[in-house]
């Protein structure tokens, strides 16, 4: 019957039924949002991810390649069929969701600040970086540049390709505060003490998603069962705690 006929054409067009028939699963993602995707000492991407992208394609039999895409480019690039999953630890929002459909949530952040030492004694909470006195910093067109501009609208905003350049000008001095993702300041405190300080209670509630295209439910039904049995069988719990409390 039609409905049948429309069914089986859906199966086949599912991004799962081309990963298996090309033999390699494409994760979309961009490399440097610590500890989720970053580059080793030589030059290999890294980390939670990777771990869980490269035990998907076990799970398919296929091959992984990772595509390293650039954050503002990255959904467009979903879209036009460059990959076949996002896994750069994106925020589930409205606006994206209205472009791209979510798996179920992996990981849930907030929002953060890394500060400029100098002003430890001043600053002790983000709204007191809520002033045209400050300059604040955070990667372009993610959570953090929103968060920014949403809860500290006074204060100087400066917008960076990558989230290390973003930190590294906190570092230098030359800005007072950098707003971004928890899990990510939390790698950068730790790896450059002194040099920064964390102000660690997140100001907003965000879950981060893999995304796929609209109107695929194959695919999605794959990913979300997928997460579910890893965190059943402690797979997940494990990979948590090597990229986040290692
Ligand atoms: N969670 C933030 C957002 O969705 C930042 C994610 C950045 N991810 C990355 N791979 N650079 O906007």
């Amino acid at each position: 019957c039609a409905a049948q006929a429309a069914d089986s054409d859906m199966a086949e067009r599912s991004a799962l039924n081309a990963i298996l028939k090309r033999g390699e699963l494409r994760v979309g993602l961009d490399a440097g949002y610590m500890p989720f995707e970053m580059r080793d000492k030589k030059g290999d991407i890294i980390g939670f991810d990777i771990d869980l992208a490269r035990l998907m394609a076990r799970y398919m039999g296929v091959k992984l390649t990772i595509v390293n895409t650039q954050w503002d480019g990255i959904i467009p690039a979903l879209l036009t069929d460059k990959f076949d999953v996002l896994m750069g630890g994106m925020t589930i929002t409205p606006e994206r969701n209205l472009k791209v459909n979510f798996c179920d949530p992996y990981v849930l952040i907030g929002q953060t600040i890394l500060l400029r030492p100098g002003l430890k004694d001043t600053i002790k909470s983000y709204r007191d970086l809520n002033d045209p006195r400050y300059t604040i910093s955070s990667k372009l067109g993610t959570t953090g540049d929103i968060a920014a501009r949403r809860y500290l609208p006074k204060a100087k905003l400066k917008q960076y390709e990558s989230e290390s350049e973003g930190a590294m000008e906190v570092r230098s001095g030359r800005v007072d505060g950098f707003v971004y993702d928890l899990p990510f300041n939390a790698v950068y405190v730790a790896q450059n003490p002194d040099k920064v300080i964390h102000l660690k209670e997140p100001f907003t509630q965000e879950a981060l998603g893999w995304a796929v295209r609209k109107g695929d439910p194959d695919m999605l039904n794959w990913l979300n069962n997928f997460l579910a049995q890893s965190k059943r069988d402690g797979t997940y719990d494990a990979l948590y705690k090597k990229w986040f409390e290692g």
